[in-house]
């Protein structure tokens, strides 16, 4: 396993972070608690210490199946994130969003599913347009001021916004937002234009979300259908991987894999670790065997012309993801 320091943290997580978003129930693709169990524990064989998942993830069983199946270990050797703001009870609208109310709240809850009394990261999930960012910033603060939370970390929004936010822990003296992890793969290229020079110039850690472009870049795009998640993902088919360039962007993939002796997904997650303002992608597998040859794809080197020859069809995209 390589290491990292995230950005400005001074804490250091493997270059590939276990997605906890596949954790859990509600879809037909993802993994039951046992299941789910043997692969963290196979990702920490692999020397994976990272892992990252939200409240809302199968509305708060992925913090358990991840707090329990990390209560068996030393809990300083691992790097443990998660998200507050979306819905988690249709009946409470209090329980979303970033008010202070919600941040306190949630990250109670969340500290409970994992069984954790700090979490090591917390991160925004989405921009909230009804909190003033004073407020949020100032909860999360009282948050590592009181050790419930290490660093704070926020995820997909505008750049303005972030660049808005890094503006009020500088100029109040809050804790900084330290991390964002964004939208950000061969085939969505979007964050280059203004969030990933930001995170570049302002020493953010940078952990993207879907680096297999939710498997866009792990099999022909003929073959999407040919598993549950590629048939049964709602959000796969509102996000534009395949518009503009993305075919031939998929065939070229195609191609270096088999130049190179390996298969499409370590392709897609080598072109990602090349990216100097990449940190530690967050990688989703519900398979063992998926999940190392994501480690072994730190062991690939691809020349400047394969990075060159997998670019050049990308066309602008619409924003997606915090649209
Ligand atoms: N902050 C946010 O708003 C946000 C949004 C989305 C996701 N996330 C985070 O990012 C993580 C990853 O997201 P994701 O699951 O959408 O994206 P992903 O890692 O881009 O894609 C996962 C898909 O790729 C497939 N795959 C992985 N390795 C493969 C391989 N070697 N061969 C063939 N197929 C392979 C998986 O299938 P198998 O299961 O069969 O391996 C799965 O269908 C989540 O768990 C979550 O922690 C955050």
């Amino acid at each position: 396993m390589e290491y990292t320091t995230l950005g400005s943290t001074g804490m250091t997580v493997s270059r590939i972070g276990l997605g906890c978003m596949s954790f859990g129930s509600g879809q037909e693709w993802m993994l039951d608690r046992n299941a789910s169990t043997d692969l963290i524990e196979r990702a920490i064989d692999l020397g994976i210490n990272f892992f990252d998942t939200a409240n809302v993830y199968s509305t708060g069983e992925s913090e358990e199946i991840v707090g329990d199946a990390l209560a068996g270990y030393d809990r300083d050797a691992h790097v443990v994130a998660t998200k507050v703001y979306a819905e988690m009870n249709p009946d409470n609208p209090n329980a979303s969003g970033l008010s202070r109310k919600a941040i306190e709240q949630e990250l109670e809850a969340s500290l409970d599913r994992l069984g954790m009394e700090t979490v090591d990261l917390y991160q925004l999930h989405r921009w909230d347009y009804e909190t003033p960012i004073e407020q949020t910033l100032r909860a999360l603060d009282d948050a590592v001021r009181r050790g419930k939370a290490r660093y704070i970390g926020a995820s997909s929004m505008w750049a303005y916004q972030f660049a808005e936010a890094l503006k009020t822990c500088d100029s109040l003296g809050l804790e900084r937002v330290a991390t964002m992890q964004n939208h950000y793969n061969v085939f969505y290229r979007e964050e280059e234009r203004e969030m990933l020079p930001l995170c570049d110039r302002e020493g953010v850690g940078v952990t993207p979300w879907s680096p297999l472009a939710r498997g866009v870049g792990t099999r022909p795009h003929d073959e999407l259908d040919s598993t549950t998640r590629g048939r049964t993902d709602e959000s796969l088919s509102q996000i534009p991987y395949l518009q503009g360039g993305g075919e031939e962007i998929n065939e070229r993939i195609q191609e270096l894999a088999a130049e190179n002796g390996v298969t499409m997904a370590q392709i897609s997650l080598a072109w990602l670790l090349h990216k100097e303002w990449v940190d530690a992608p967050i990688i989703g597998t519900t398979s063992v065997e998926h999940l190392e040859q994501a480690v072994e794809a730190l062991e690939i080197s691809l020349s400047a012309s394969e990075l060159a020859y997998l670019e050049e069809p990308y066309e602008p995209l619409p924003v997606t993801g915090h649209e």
